[in-house]
């Protein structure tokens, strides 16, 4: 474990800092985006942090706010309140800390040079609120009681490991109907002690000379809009990344990767991307291909696009130490590589024995890393990339495995320490990889297991090596669900469980929860168990296909929501207590909703047949057969292998189309909103053409119940041609007259194409 990672914050230690006229140089702002108004407090120890600008927050205009006596105001936001014991704001009291650098833990001395508090906290009290966010982690979605670090670590998620590979310094609090967002925009490591090491107190402390807060209030729901308006919104992403991914460490050679594709084809199961683990590479050399097991990769990746699969390959940033080596050889030309303390080459090994690493914070270094990612791209042919082992991992240092898997943290990275711009590496890479990708024309997609709050900006994120166990199973929905809080909206988990053997009714519950990841992939590791969703034979193949049939009907609602966070950076996966804060029974970790109109109540357990559920207030219907159900209870409900269980809210339109594939286009031909009937019905659908720039649109399905008559009508502002646009009732008597519908066993069809449709039941 990462000794930086076992301090603690020399709490007892640490003197009170006066935010006027003290040892702190305190600067407070209004920061404004897009309808976002949050305040910002920057505390510097050093006059040239004066004028930092943070590494996530992006795009905002900052304000002077009037000063009054002991308060600023800005307007929109609470005040802040300057007191002898710190600082009021919108009902919480801040209090801010120094540390003397003689009682400073050894592992951040470092830091010190000179400067009299290297250690900089603040406090609150924990209050009766609930806490959530702080991205990737193992555990449920409440924070309260635990200590969480903030440095990116190449470590799995297992039970009560902290931190993974993803560092996110950012904390939501919600009390009642309130909620607070506090987002640390540091990246040196920090610490967030929830009630840890006091069990009334927050502490959150950064190990770096400056401390840089941003504070929101308002509804849950606006709170983690509103982070996102300060750490960026994802661009749209491809619709094909939204299909289903085969991945396995490895797919050796060619003859593999096309046996995949066959049994695909052959078994009738939807595929958009094989992925290339670091076997395809000639000696674990980046941006090559293995002349023996690879040896027309571009011909291969041109007979599979026109089979609609694209290929992935991973991209490590280790790279090799060979001379002749055109990137190891261009890298050193440009200088692009870390080095350590005395000004030496670092070299160390990851999946190359002796490797170097880009130094992702310099812009000539990005700049070389998308030459790189362009040709090797449009050589290759390759739909994306897939960026790995970027926290840095690193397996070898000085002929031993360093103790934290990472680079000497005073190794050197431009005017910065890796210390300070460690948790950056990710981000650097995938802002280059971005680059790279777009310069081909197309939507750049790409996966990273690393990140800072921003990554969302460019790439998709899966949570690393888990395990093919039921307990990671249920693990995967709050972390996704709180990488979503966090910012994260388009991630994954690996799909069966990426170490140990795969069992089929794990695969199974596996895949049908993977069909509302907003990311999917299967993904496997060397030595396991097959586990592509024909490896079980019959009678799984059949029901995985099912499972990855309905991933591909809902794609119109899947693309719509991702259109959303895009737009308003909200989460496909959301938990329900982001719409009930209140309902102590809404805050769980076993269900989720997708968009605001799906609840997924995924099973979890071996053997399970059935399982309890809870229905946040208001109507509910089972998705499957349109049975009715009350809201604020729990229910027992039936989850046979056939299908997951699923539960739509009352008065909303979800869009579905035909399970078709390869995905081509996201204008779809064909519409079909499934509708849960309330006193108003809503349900809308983003198009466009699934790729490129153009600016696509949303249509609308509007309309109403009043007990005996429904009326829907349809907007259409897409512009294409429809083979049909439909709405789907179930479960209902057949209506006694209406105009353009059909009734058969319980289902109502109703044809909106041409605008509007309405029955009637007298
Ligand atoms: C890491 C990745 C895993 C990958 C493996 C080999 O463990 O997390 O997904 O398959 O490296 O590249």
């Amino acid at each position: 474990m990462n000794e930086l990672l076992n301090w603690d914050i020399p709490f007892d230690r640490m003197e009170r800092l006066a935010l006027e006229g003290g040892l702190v140089q305190a600067r407070v702002e209004q920061v404004e985006h897009e309808g976002l108004r949050a305040w910002r407090l920057l505390l510097t120890q050093r006059p040239r942090d004066a004028a930092k600008e943070g590494p996530a927050v992006q795009g905002v205009v900052r304000r002077q706010p009037e000063k009054k006596a002991e308060s600023y105001l800005a307007e929109g936001l609470s005040p802040l309140v300057l007191g002898e014991e710190g600082l009021g704001w919108g009902g919480l009291e801040l209090a801010f800390w120094g540390c003397p650098h003689r009682e400073v833990p050894p592992v951040l001395r470092l830091l010190a040079d000179g400067v009299p508090y290297p250690l900089l906290a603040l406090s609150f009290p924990l209050g009766a609120a609930r806490y959530l966010g702080l991205g990737e982690r193992v555990g449920g979605l409440e924070r309260r009681g635990g200590r969480y670090w903030n440095f990116t670590a190449d470590q799995p998620p297992r039970p009560g490991r902290d931190p993974l590979y993803q560092a996110s310094p950012l904390l939501l609090r919600v009390e009642g109907a309130r909620a607070w967002g506090l987002l640390l925009d540091e990246s040196y490591p920090s610490l967030f002690d929830l009630g840890y090491s006091h069990p009334a107190e927050a502490r959150l402390a950064v190990a770096g000379p400056t401390l840089d807060l941003y504070l929101l209030e308002g509804s849950l729901l606006e709170v983690v809009a509103g982070l996102t308006r300060l750490t960026g919104r994802p661009p749209m992403p491809p619709l094909w990344a939204l299909g289903y991914h085969q991945c396995r460490y490895s797919y050796a050679d060619e003859a593999s990767v096309r046996e995949v594709v066959e049994q695909f084809a052959a078994h009738g199961l939807p595929l958009e991307a094989v992925w290339l683990d670091i076997h395809y590479m000639d000696g674990y050399k980046v941006f090559t291909a293995s002349p023996q097991r690879f040896p027309r990769l571009a011909l291969l990746a041109e007979e599979l696009s026109d089979r609609g699969v694209r290929l992935v390959p991973i991209v490590d940033p280790g790279v090799k130490v060979e001379e002749g080596y055109s990137v190891f050889e261009e890298g050193m030309r440009r200088q692009a590589f870390i080095r350590d303390d005395r000004d030496e080459l670092l070299v160390g090994g990851v999946w190359p024995r002796r490797a170097v690493w880009p130094d992702f914070s310099r812009e000539e270094v990005r700049a070389f890393w998308a030459e790189e990612v362009e040709k090797f791209a449009r050589t290759y042919g390759f739909a994306g990339i897939w960026n790995d082992m970027n926290e840095p991992a690193v397996l070898e240092l000085g002929g031993a495995e360093p103790p934290d898997k990472a680079l000497p943290l005073t190794a050197r990275q431009g005017a910065k320490s890796h210390l300070e711009a460690r948790n950056l590496y990710a981000l650097g890479m995938a802002e280059a990889t971005y680059r790279g990708l777009q310069a081909l024309g197309r939507r750049p997609f790409i996966l990273t297991r690393s990140g800072f709050p921003g990554i969302q900006r460019y790439a998709f994120v899966w949570t690393g090596d888990n395990e093919s166990r039921y307990e990671d199973l249920a693990l995967s929905v709050p972390m996704l669900l709180s990488l979503g809080l966090s910012g994260i909206p388009l991630a994954g988990s690996d799909v069966g469980g990426f170490g140990l053997d795969a069992e089929p009714e794990l695969l199974l519950r596996w895949m049908w929860l993977g069909a509302l990841y907003p990311f999917f992939r299967n993904h496997s590791a060397l030595g396991t168990r097959r586990q592509e969703p024909y490896a079980f034979g019959e009678p799984w193949t059949t029901r995985m296909r099912e499972a990855l049939h309905f991933r591909y009907r809902l794609l119109p609602y899947l693309y719509s929501l991702a259109r959303t966070a895009h737009e308003e950076g909200l989460p496909l996966l959301r938990p329900l207590g982001l719409y009930w804060p209140e309902d102590a029974a809404a805050w769980r970790d076993d269900q989720f909703l997708l968009g605001e109109a799906l609840l997924a109540a995924p099973v979890l357990r071996k053997g399970a047949r059935a399982r309890e559920i809870y229905l946040p207030p208001g109507g509910w219907q089972d998705f499957w057969n349109g049975e009715r159900l009350e809201g604020a209870s729990l229910h027992r409900v039936a989850a046979p292998l056939e299908r997951l269980p699923l539960f739509q809210r009352a008065g909303t339109a979800i869009p579905l189309t035909e399970a078709r594939y390869p995905t081509r286009t996201a204008r779809w031909p064909f519409l079909c909103f499934r509708v849960a009937l309330g006193p108003k019905v809503r349900g809308r659908v983003f198009e466009d053409a699934g790729e490129g720039g153009d600016e696509g649109a949303w249509s609308e399905l509007e309309g109403g119940f009043d007990g005996r008559r429904l009326e829907l009508l349809f907007t259409d502002r897409s512009g294409h041609a429809r083979q049909g646009v439909l709405a789907e009732v179930w479960g209902v008597a057949p209506p006694t007259r209406g105009q353009g519908y059909a009734y058969h066993n319980g289902l109502l069809r109703l044809d909106v194409q041409g605008g509007g449709a309405w029955v009637a039941w007298d």
